[in-house]
């Protein structure tokens, strides 16, 4: 028997509103409601990101769907709830947990990712992928932000849900996520297709600073062209505009990120002691490399310079120790 897409499409989009009412109008989303307030979550978000709570049980989801005519099987293919192998038997899948709906770039719900309320692991758990989610293809929020992309010509992207939403609290609508995987050749290629300039704005630990550097040469080659924002080591955006609030998200992180390449200098610097004859060379070294790979002259002279006068170099010699780099690499 073929999937039923449709039928798919229509559990969700009815779960997605069932946990979101438990949310809002009920006794069992109380702690939920509360937990999401102390994170600033406004009830223009929670509305806007359609932000549901799974109460603590093993069967009202399932429960929900068998009333309403669901083939549980089917539901256990759709990642709804989870088929118990000993007894054959249905229990949901995400339990006291706060759900996030993931949609399609038309806007149907497909998956839903959950936040386990404080502390435990897993911290997310997220629906398998199905016939109707495929996670590579998938940038959260984008559907939303869409409007806003085409009208600045601009994504920003973001490591997860919450720093799509605060963002958005904060006046920054056009932030998609990449769902906690390291960014597709896919993906970017969305991108790509709604707008030419990224800002990179993944959260500011080793694990995020990392990801950027591979999600940045993701993008250009996927034609976009890349600027990565800037955070006190340790801040995601969301605790950035918790602690820092809006108005210095949007000038001293959004509106002064870097260029590539000053990001890529400031990469290759991170862990090194300069002051080290040898990683010294090591570092000039990987910069050259970088700035061999510049398509304009101007731009690789302005680097140069700069490279010679910080370290007191001669230009003359960088130049041509660039120049066996950059015949190297062609
Ligand atoms: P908060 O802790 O609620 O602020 O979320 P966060 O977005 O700061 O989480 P984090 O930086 O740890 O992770 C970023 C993204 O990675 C999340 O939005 C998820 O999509 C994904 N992620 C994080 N933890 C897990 C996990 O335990 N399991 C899975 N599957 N994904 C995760
Ligand atoms: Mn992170
Ligand atoms: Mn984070
Ligand atoms: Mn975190
Ligand atoms: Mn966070």
């Amino acid at each position: 028997k073929s999937p039923d897409y449709a039928e798919m499409f229509r559990a969700h989009d009815l779960l997605q509103k069932f946990y979101h009412h438990l949310l809002v109008n009920t006794k069992e989303g109380t702690v939920a409601t509360k937990y999401l307030q102390q994170r600033g979550f406004t009830e223009e978000v929670i509305n806007r990101f359609k932000i549901g709570y799974a109460p603590n049980t093993w069967d009202v989801a399932s429960r929900f769907l068998e009333k309403r005519g669901f083939n549980l099987h089917e539901m256990a293919k759709a990642g709804l709830i989870v088929r118990k192998d000993s007894d054959g038997t249905y229990f949901d899948r995400f339990r006291d947990r706060i759900m996030f709906p993931i949609w399609d770039n038309q806007g149907r719900t497909i998956a839903f990712g959950g936040r386990i309320l404080y502390e435990g692991e897993p911290k997310y758990l997220n629906s398998p992928e199905t016939k109707i989610f495929n996670k590579s293809k998938t940038l959260y929020g984008l559907h939303l932000a869409r409007p806003e992309i085409r009208k600045k010509q601009q994504v920003i992207l973001f490591e997860g849900y919450v720093d799509v939403i605060a963002a958005h609290r904060a006046g920054v609508e056009n932030g998609v996520a990449s769902l906690g995987t390291s960014l597709t050749d896919e993906q970017a290629n969305i991108i790509r297709r709604n707008a030419e300039n990224v800002t990179i704005c993944y959260d500011s630990d080793s694990a995020g600073i990392n990801a950027a550097y591979r999600a940045a040469s993701v993008l250009t080659n996927a034609g976009c062209t890349v600027r990565v924002s800037k955070m006190p080591e340790g801040f995601d955006p969301d605790d950035y505009i918790r602690t820092y609030g809006y108005e210095s998200f949007q000038n001293n992180v959004i509106g002064t990120s870097l260029t590539l390449m000053a990001f890529k200098i400031e990469f290759l610097r991170r862990g090194k002691n300069l002051q080290d004859e040898g990683e010294l060379v090591a570092y000039i070294e990987e910069v050259l490399k970088e700035i061999s790979l510049l398509p304009k002259a101007v731009e690789r002279d302005r680097y140069l310079r700069a490279l010679s006068e910080e370290f007191s170099i001669s230009l003359d010699a960088l130049k041509s120790e660039q120049y066996q780099i950059y015949r190297k690499l062609r």
